[in-house]
């Protein structure tokens, strides 16, 4: 529902919404204003990001500089410190919701993973930019400005994404474009909802959160390390030699993302059956864009959750970890 009143952009009372940056392309910086490609992304600090928005000036804002980096490099550290960041500031009841500023490439795992281990009761926002902060015309400070509204609406709540004026939720948001300034898709599921000229206006109701997993959150926190699990694809004329090397590597898990349904060359699966009689626990997503893989009793390996495969990934990475701390 939108919220009912004349003005747009007005300011929920007593709403206090924090914004954590962690760098990517919405905090990039070029030498020259026109050109879209040769930036480097994480170098604008969330303050001015903020200041470069000037309907933000009338928000009850609180900043973070969380990390300032290429989400290329995302990685166990800056995840940590980005969920002690999201787990302190939503336990205080002043703070409505949470922005994080990220960069596009891996912001749908970020997302999946802030769910998984926090379940939050309240709105958790991850926006981006598919342009750079100096930009001719750049899109970050709009949607900056549309993640607050959404982070401050009545009825958001979980880990939410908001790019090019849709809101996605974070276990269908997906980047399916490399250049277009609305590169996210919530795929099958279509977007929660959509921002309009400040006005959230959801088509779908948000689930009710999980209890969240104190324990996998402890495990999370206190890892020097996430479990080995390698990515593949299944593709014409594949082979079984990158499995059997990679066995070298002691990996606990390997998710491989097979064509279509899931399905994987015959010369793979016979080296991921090698694998699994190793003890690798081995987990099939598709490579396909949209759609997901389905169970299928006749293969030896199990799909993974209807994920897309980089979230399948972390979600089997997050699955070993559970398991090594003894749940
Ligand atoms: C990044 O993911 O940090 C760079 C690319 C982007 O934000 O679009």
């Amino acid at each position: 529902m939108p919220h009912h009143t004349d003005d747009l952009l007005t300011v929920p009372p007593d709403c206090k919404v924090v914004i954590l940056g962690t760098g990517g392309t919405i905090a990039g910086r070029s030498v020259g204003a026109d050109d879209p490609v040769a930036y480097v992304a994480g170098q604008v600090a969330v303050r001015d990001l903020v200041a470069g928005v000037p309907a933000l000036a009338q928000w009850p804002l609180a900043l973070e500089q969380v990390a300032q980096v290429d989400s290329k490099d995302m990685g166990l550290p800056v995840w940590q410190r980005l969920v002690r960041a999201v787990e302190l500031h939503m336990a205080q009841p002043s703070i409505a919701g949470i922005v994080i500023t990220h960069g596009t490439d891996t912001l749908e795992e970020t997302a999946y993973l802030l769910q998984r281990v926090l379940q939050p009761a309240k709105p958790v926002v991850l926006t981006c930019a598919m342009r750079p902060a100096t930009a001719l015309v750049p899109d970050g400070p709009q949607n900056l400005l549309d993640a607050v509204v959404v982070a401050a609406d009545a009825q958001a709540r979980g880990v939410l994404a908001v790019c090019a004026g849709q809101i996605h939720r974070a276990e269908h948001v997906a980047k399916v474009h490399s250049y277009r300034l609305d590169a996210f898709s919530s795929g099958d599921a279509g977007p929660a909802g959509c921002v309009e000229a400040g006005q959230v206006r959801w088509f779908q109701p948000l689930a009710l959160p999980e209890a969240p997993d104190t324990r996998l959150l402890a495990a999370f926190l206190a890892a020097p390390a996430l479990p080995k699990v390698p990515l593949l694809t299944s593709h014409a004329d594949a082979d079984g030699d990158l499995v059997r090397a990679l066995l070298t590597l002691a990996p606990e898990g390997l998710l491989v993302a097979g064509t279509g349904n899931g399905t994987l060359h015959d010369n793979l699966v016979a080296a991921l059956l090698e694998a699994q009689h190793a003890g690798v626990r081995v987990v099939r997503a598709s490579r396909c864009a949209q759609g997901r893989a389905m169970p299928d009793d006749r293969n030896p390996f199990p799909v993974a959750a209807p994920l897309n495969a980089p979230k399948a990934r972390l979600a089997l990475a997050l699955d070993l970890l559970a398991e090594r701390s003894g749940r």
